[in-house]
């Protein structure tokens, strides 16, 4: 392995850890791409950033998505004797077949494009609520965040609806998943030890509350989610207690910390383009490619890993079973061997294509609906809002650097229009 090659790669890495590199990565992400696949001894880690390698490996049946019994095996060891047992569950997204396959088919239904676009007049009027609460100044500016007055209220609100959790109880989420959400982001995440870290306090706590919040649907079903995964594990064996809580705890994480980021991303993108904004007002029906090139351009999840699941040479370099291997989603689809002009964000591009919800069995199970409330989101931003301006470029970012994206996004705006129907 040549040194230099690994010395870049490192030292790339290095400065993605450095939060003045939050809001623009992708000069590092270009300078790991060229260094092609390299193994990193700091991370222990075969770093891996260019398209066809991610697309062709994410797909790879010895790249295993079990990667997290080490540390289960120490949180057993330190988790306080009182704490629920579905702490140490593993999520179905960290595991393999068959559980894997058994678990997510239990829930697929759920989330197909089929039964997900009949959400679409609620999440419309969702979207259409939180325009209609900002103050409307025609005379003097008005100024918006639209992280917390868009972005953040949309996706946790529909994720709650579709599990049947109480939307009142949206602040304890923002709390447990902000810090929980430290675990999934990548690498450089502390554990180990014997003291309880932070995002596993948080977990403890969030488990706490989805266990009961299961025992209050047994009691009194409804039409919900949680409530149709408690029958099922009611009538056989083909899901446990500890099981259906980590599926909602899953569904509860997943199903905002993404997708708030691919909605500030997108207005990120629309507004630093004007012209692109301008053609979305008067033509919807290019809602759907913005959201894909947003997808591509600036990716909710950056990275994403795996387990080698037995000695192998991946990318020419010999590996030994365990390894790991990182797949920089945000580098691969920068990569300029697939896209003409990867740093320009272009709706307009020919087949845009992104692995920004993976790739392989592990394909994100929320992306229709992600591509659903981001279509609504920025089709109606471009429809509402008069005059939008960024009130700060470069907006000021979160320290995650997996799930990446901006804290606030300050908007000035002139006036709000009233919503009409029928909106498509
Ligand atoms: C823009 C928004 C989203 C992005 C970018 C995104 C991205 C991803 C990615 C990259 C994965 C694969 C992780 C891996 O293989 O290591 C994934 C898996 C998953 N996502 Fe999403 N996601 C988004 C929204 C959602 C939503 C709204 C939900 C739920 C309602 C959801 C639920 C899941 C679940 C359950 C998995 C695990 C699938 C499996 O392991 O079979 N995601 N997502």
């Amino acid at each position: 392995m040549a040194t230099a090659q690994a010395d870049t790669v490192t030292e790339a890495l290095g400065g993605l850890l450095d939060p003045a590199s939050r809001a623009d990565p992708y000069p590092l992400y270009a300078r790991i791409r060229e260094a092609g696949p390299t193994w990193v001894e700091d991370f222990s880690a075969l770093v891996v950033a260019g398209f066809r390698d991610c697309e062709v490996l994410l797909r790879d049946p010895r790249m295993s998505s079990d990667r997290a019994h080490d540390r289960r095996a120490w949180a057993e060891d330190v988790l306080p004797q009182d704490a629920p047992s579905s702490v140490l569950e593993p999520w179905f997204v960290s595991s393999d077949p068959p559980d894997h396959t058994r678990l997510r088919r239990l829930v697929s239904k759920a989330f197909t494009a089929r039964t997900v676009a009949q959400l679409e007049p609620r999440i419309a009027d969702l979207v259409d609520d939180l325009l209609d609460g900002l103050p409307d100044r025609a005379a003097e500016r008005g100024q918006m965040d639209v992280v917390a007055d868009l972005a953040y209220p949309l996706p946790i609100t529909v994720i709650c609806e579709i599990l049947g959790v109480p939307v009142a109880d949206q602040p304890l989420f923002r709390d447990w998943s902000v810090r929980l959400t430290r675990l999934v982001d990548g690498f450089g995440v502390p554990w180990g030890g014997e003291s309880l870290p932070d995002w596993l306090l948080a977990d403890i706590e969030l488990h706490g509350y989805v266990q009961e919040l299961i025992a209050g649907r047994r009691r009194n079903p409804g039409d919900d989610l949680i409530s149709k995964l408690i029958a099922v594990e009611e009538e056989g064996d083909r899901l446990t207690r500890d099981e259906l809580a980590s599926i909602v705890v899953l569904l509860l994480l997943a199903g905002h910390e993404t997708t708030v980021n691919l909605i500030a991303a997108g207005t990120l993108a629309l507004l630093r383009n004007p012209r692109h904004l301008a053609v979305l007002r008067h033509d919807p029906g290019l809602a759907e490619p913005t959201v894909e090139e947003t997808l591509r351009y600036d990716p909710p999840v950056q990275l994403t890993q795996r387990v080698l699941a037995e000695d192998a040479e991946i990318c020419g370099v010999p590996l030994s079973r365990g390894s790991q291997v990182f797949f920089l989603l945000a580098a691969a689809q920068r990569d300029p061997e697939v896209f003409p002009q990867p740093d320009t964000f272009d709706p307009t591009r020919h087949d845009i294509q992104h692995l920004a919800f993976a790739a392989g069995p592990h394909y994100c199970l929320g992306a229709p609906l992600a591509r659903l409330e981001a279509r609504l989101t920025l089709t109606r931003f471009s429809q509402r809002m008069t005059e939008p301006a960024l009130a700060a470029d470069p907006p000021p970012y979160r320290e995650h650097i997996n799930l990446r994206g901006p804290s606030t996004m300050p908007v000035n705006y002139t006036s709000i229009a009233p919503r009409s129907r029928p909106w498509r």
